[in-house]
């Protein structure tokens, strides 16, 4: 077995799809989901533990467990698999070990990464971070948290990270490439970061892939000085703090959303960890699907005043148009969720949470208190600012209600309401989904089922097999033709060997009839698979009768007697082969 293989055989693609997306049994071996690759309501995306795969109804993303990882983290295989060695305690052997340029160039910023971390970390706690440690005391930050979060201080002299990851054997142009310095006009290069509170930026997997630099004073412009995009950092994709909220995302099924390192770093500290940041970027459908994964509910607190601002340019929707249930929180005195969290104490914030309206009432309520509702205008304007974001809802039965209730809550009249949102919902395009496992037959679906399970005597069904005529009229035929192939070279019949010898419409075939019979929890037996086979006869003997009574109906039809009288010798050969009735 090589060895990509044996870690296969040794990871549970159950718990490693399951960090990332939240799982449901749905069957004795299968598992359920919303679908981490496209947006939807309810779920299509299956994980067969037995098969060692997963697959998506809705868009027919489907793989094994490299697979996975590699699509939802945007890596290579090699990195996937290393990956997964590495979190599972096994050595990655020398000859497994990546050869391509991409994953060896990302390898080596995840390296850099962790060695500017460690050294921003020494920084801050050393003489050079004597200021760094008075700000963050200024702004009470407890020892603990510092710690917890990883901050750091980079040093002022512009070269001490550079010299420190040359020592390490890295080259300029390694470091450049990871973000971590930049070029002078003479060539020579200088750290990005110098001077600065340094907090370090996680992906979801828990390894630093960028930082964010506060400077210390308001001369320090930008403020915040972010890492540049590099291999291993896209800004659009990361979500600050995710892979320590995600736990407490999941049990608490909420997620709190803030603007900044800091907001997040207060509210951590307050005690609520399920809190995650998009850090001065708008947030990205990408984001929000990362946050999707662990819970489809969240708490949005913006900065004073942020989240009208952001409602009203229509970027408060795109949560909306993620299928995510949104409240808004809204502390009083002009405060952020760091200040609101230590000059209000923990029980405080927990009660604004708890209290946070639902977007569409908070929205409204903006609406009401900006135009007087006792004018045509009023109700006209009203309207108009509501629409887009009950445009952007994805459910057409919940976006009528949403409008209907809306118009009893800023007391317009209803018709008017369902009117102005009418076109809206025509406007939409829903995206129809196709089920090509409908074409596969149950008894065809089971036999499938019955030759991929390792089963005893399953050689005597592969001999059947072979031989009945039906095959090549089946829907899965090329399946079948392909389990036949590999039977007959001898080699082991295992899913993996039939997918990967298949195209793509195939698999994507042979995983829905997989998946969906795995929910029905047939128990998959030599004797359930020759009652498949048998089924296929006995309609495939019942389909040749037909066509053949169709086709001498239509020779007499059309006075062609000597072929009717040939069709009818064939029909009664047919009748008299033994099997063909059972
Ligand atoms: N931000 C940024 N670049 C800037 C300003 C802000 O990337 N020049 C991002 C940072 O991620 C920051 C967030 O936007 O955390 C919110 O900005 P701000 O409210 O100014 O910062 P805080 O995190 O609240 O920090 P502080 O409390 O120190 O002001
Ligand atoms: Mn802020």
């Amino acid at each position: 077995m090589d060895f990509a293989q044996e870690l296969k055989s040794r990871v549970d693609i159950v718990s490693v799809i399951g960090e990332r997306v939240r799982l449901r049994k749905n069957g004795p071996n299968s598992y359920k989901g919303l679908c981490p690759f496209h947006t939807e309501k309810t779920p299509s995306f299956n994980v067969s533990p037995i098969k060692q795969f997963y697959y998506c109804h809705g868009c027919h993303a489907g793989g094994d467990v490299f697979k996975f990882v590699m699509e939802i983290e945007g890596v290579t295989f090699p990195e996937a698999l290393k990956e997964l060695a590495e979190r599972n305690g096994i050595p990655v052997p020398k000859r497994a070990q990546y050869a391509d340029d991409e994953s060896r160039l990302r390898e080596a910023a995840f390296q850099m990464h962790e060695i500017a971390a460690e050294s921003f970390r020494a920084n801050l706690h050393g003489p050079a971070g004597e200021t760094a440690r008075a700000y963050l005391v200024r702004r009470g930050l407890k020892p603990e948290t510092v710690e917890q979060f990883g901050l750091g201080y980079s040093d002022r002299s512009g070269h001490a990270l550079s010299r420190l990851l040359e020592q390490r054997k890295f080259t300029g142009a390694q470091i450049k490439e990871a973000g971590l310095a930049r070029n002078r006009d003479d060539g020579s290069f200088y750290d990005y970061f110098r001077g600065r509170l340094m907090f370090p930026i996680h992906n979801e997997m828990g390894k630093v892939i960028g930082f964010g630099g506060r400077g210390l004073s308001d001369e320090d412009v930008p403020k915040y000085l972010n890492s540049p995009e590099t291999p291993i950092y896209k800004k659009s994709k990361v979500v600050f703090n995710l892979h320590r909220a995600k736990e407490a995302i999941r049990k608490e099924d909420r997620a709190i959303l803030v603007e900044g390192y800091m907001d997040v770093i207060g509210v951590a500290a307050a005690g609520f960890r399920g809190v995650v940041a998009s850090c001065g970027t708008a947030l990205t459908p990408d984001q929000v699907r990362a946050i999707k994964r662990h819970t489809d509910k969240m708490v949005v607190n913006f900065d004073p005043d942020a989240a009208g601002e952001k409602a009203a340019e229509g970027k408060l929707p795109i949560l909306l148009e993620e299928g995510l249930q949104v409240r808004i929180v809204e502390l009083d005195g002009g405060l952020d969720p760091d200040e609101y969290c230590k000059e209000r104490g923990a029980e405080a914030y927990r009660a604004r949470l708890d209290g946070a309206k639902g977007y569409f009432h908070w929205l409204a309520d903006r609406a009401r208190s900006q135009y007087d509702l006792r004018t045509t205008e009023g109700q006209v304007a009203v309207l108009r600012y509501l629409r887009p974001a009950v445009q952007r809802i994805q459910d057409k039965l919940e976006r009528m209600q949403v409008a209907n209730e809306l118009a009893g809550y800023v007391g317009v009249d209803q018709r008017v309401v369902l009117d102005a949102f009418k076109k809206s919902v025509a406007d939409r395009n829903e995206r129809p989904i196709e089920m090509p496992a409908e074409m596969v037959r149950p008894d065809e679906k089971g036999l499938l089922n019955v030759l991929l399970s390792d089963i005893e005597g399953r050689d005597a069904l592969l001999d059947e097999l072979s031989k009945i005529e039906v095959l090549q009229r089946l829907a899965a035929r090329r399946i079948f033709q392909v389990i036949l192939t590999v039977h007959a070279a001898g080699a082991p019949l295992t899913f993996d060997a039939v997918n990967s010898r298949l195209e793509e419409p195939d698999q994507r075939l042979l995983a829905v009839a997989v998946l969906s019979a795995e929910g029905e929890g047939h128990d998959f037996t030599l004797e359930y698979g020759m009652q498949c086979l048998d089924s296929l006869r006995r309609s495939d003997y019942q389909q040749r009768v037909q066509e053949l009574k169709r086709r001498i109906k239509e020779a007499e039809r059309t006075g062609n007697l000597a072929e009717a009288l040939g069709l009818a010798q064939e029909l009664q050969r047919l009748e008299r082969r033994p099997g063909g009735t059972g």
